[in-house]
Parts: C-alpha cells; sequence; structure tokens
C-alpha cells in the first residue's frame, strides 16, 4: 500500500500514513506505550489514537485520525472559547481514563525529564502540535514520551500552549482562556494555586532539558535549541512568572 509521509512532527523522522493507520519508528517504549494506548481504548476514552501493533518493519502502527493539526497551519481552530473548553476536558478526560491504568511489570517508558511526581502516567507533550481536531473527535497524537508525572505537570504544560494563544495575545487574554481551561479541568481551589506556582517551573524545565541536551550534543534536541527553543521556553518561563499574580487572580476570581 502507498506510504504518505506525514510532516508537522519535530522529532520523529518517517512518519507515514499507511491507508487508515500510521506507522511510526518504535522504541524500547513503545510496548509500554501500546499498553496505555489500549488501556484508554478499553475504558472508552476516545483522545488518543488506537495502538494496532507493530508492522512487518517493526513499525508502530497506529490508527490514523482524520483531522487537522493546528501547530503551526490551523491555530485559528484553537481560538474560540468553545475548543480551549474542549481541550481542558479532553486533558480532565484523560487523566481519569489513565488513573487506573496499570502500566506492564517491566514497563519501559522514555523519560525526557523528571516530573514532579507519579499519580499517573502522563503525557509530557500536550500541545497543539500534538492534536488532531478531527471531525466529531478531538485525540491528542505522540504519545512517544508518555511517562510517570502528575496531572497538573501534564496541564501546566498545555495550559502553556493552548491558553497563550494566539501568540503575542495580551495577559488579559491569555489568562481569561486559562480559566476557561481550569474551569474546564474543574480543578479544585489548591489545584489552581498549584497550577499557577507550577507554570513558570515546567516551562523552565523544557529549557533547562534542551540546553544539558544541547550540551551533551544529543540530537533532535541539539538542533531544536540552535534553532531557538531554549530561547523560546526561556521566555516563556519569565513571561509566566511575571504575571503570576494575573494568572491566580484569573484562576481564583
Ligand atoms: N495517529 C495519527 N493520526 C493522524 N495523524 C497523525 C497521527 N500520528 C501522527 N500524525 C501526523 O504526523 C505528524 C507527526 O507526528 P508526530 O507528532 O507523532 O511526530 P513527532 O515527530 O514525534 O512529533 P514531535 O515533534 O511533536 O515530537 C503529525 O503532525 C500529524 O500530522
Ligand atoms: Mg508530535
Amino acid at each position: 500500500m502507498t506510504e504518505i509521509p506525514l510532516t508537522g512532527g519535530n522529532v520523529s523522522a518517517g512518519v507515514v500514513r499507511v491507508g487508515d493507520t500510521v506507522r511510526r519508528p518504535a522504541g524500547p517504549w513503545t510496548p509500554s506505550v501500546h499498553a496505555l494506548l489500549g488501556h484508554l481504548h478499553s475504558v472508552g476514552f476516545p483522545g488518543a489514537p488506537r495502538p494496532l501493533g507493530l508492522d512487518e518493519r517493526g513499525r508502530e502502527v497506529l490508527e490514523f485520525i482524520d483531522g487537522d493539526v493546528p501547530w503551526p497551519g490551523r491555530v485559528d481552530l484553537l481560538l474560540p472559547d468553545a475548543a480551549v473548553v474542549a481541550v481542558g476536558e479532553l486533558v480532565r478526560d484523560f487523566h481519569d481514563a489513565v488513573a487506573g491504568f496499570v502500566p506492564p511489570a517491566d514497563a519501559a517508558w522514555q523519560v525526557l525529564m523528571p516530573a514532579d511526581g507519579a499519580e499517573i502516567v502522563a503525557h509530557h507533550d500536550l500541545a497543539p502540535w500534538n492534536l488532531v481536531a478531527g471531525r466529531g473527535r478531538w485525540a491528542f497524537i505522540d504519545w512517544d514520551t508518555a511517562a510517570p508525572g502528575t496531572r497538573l505537570w501534564d496541564l501546566a504544560y498545555a495550559a502553556n500552549g493552548f491558553a497563550l494563544l494566539p501568540e503575542g495575545a495580551g495577559v488579559a487574554e491569555a489568562a481569561r482562556r486559562m480559566r476557561l481551561m481550569a474551569d474546564a479541568y474543574d480543578l479544585t481551589e489548591a489545584q489552581r494555586h498549584e497550577l499557577v506556582d507550577l507554570l513558570g517551573p515546567r516551562a523552565r524545565a523544557m529549557h533547562d532539558f534542551l540546553g544539558a541536551q544541547s550540551a551533551a550534543g544529543t540530537e533532535p534536541w541539539r538542533k531544536l535549541w540552535d534553532t531557538g527553543h531554549g530561547t523560546h521556553w526561556r521566555r516563556r518561563a519569565d513571561h509566566l512568572d511575571r504575571h503570576r499574580d494575573a494568572w491566580l487572580r484569573a484562576l481564583l476570581g
């Protein structure tokens, strides 16, 4: 069958579509990731692709989800209030669905950076480049770096990616969108405080990770660092820290 290259990712070369499936390079973490995706499917969570095993070339096979990936070409899809609400609900539904997941005894995750805990298996890259906005169904893709983490570690990262839109939006608008997301996730008051405390540190963890990997010469991170991704995350972290009071007011007001 014809293989259609899928572009858009920074990390995995060789992602292709074959019929109704996607083929991606597998890694030592793939069996654990497929156990996770199988669990999500079995409990009826529709926001992730179904895992379909390995193909004859050893690549992972996943359900192809038809739709648009918002980043970078269709960010407009994320601008309506209903979109940021849908993302907040989707992250909540994922976290509730994953709560009952028991990883295989020999689970091997790809852990890029330490999280702030391990209450769930988190996605770690819930961002506009890893969302497929499909007709009737939105789903997160790119589960390669799923690993132990916390709900708020995932949500702080998602808030950074989905609430701070459009690029260059003012603090008031970003704070308003963050409130929509927090309400959609149904955060408690205590969690709202915790989330605000994590926003800057979560972004800074990205900067520090890319910096360390770049210094060690590890690809693809070195290339990302060289093309300004480190600077981007540092600026984001500073911005999130600087406006801490605005986020807190919006979330608690
Ligand atoms: N299950 C899927 N259904 C539909 N499209 C998909 C699916 N998986 C991947 N794609 C498409 O392939 C592109 C790259 O996939 P993916 O995000 O998995 O790669 P990556 O290089 O690991 O990404 P990243 O840079 O975010 O780490 C996506 O932008 C999307 O267009
Ligand atoms: Mg991706």
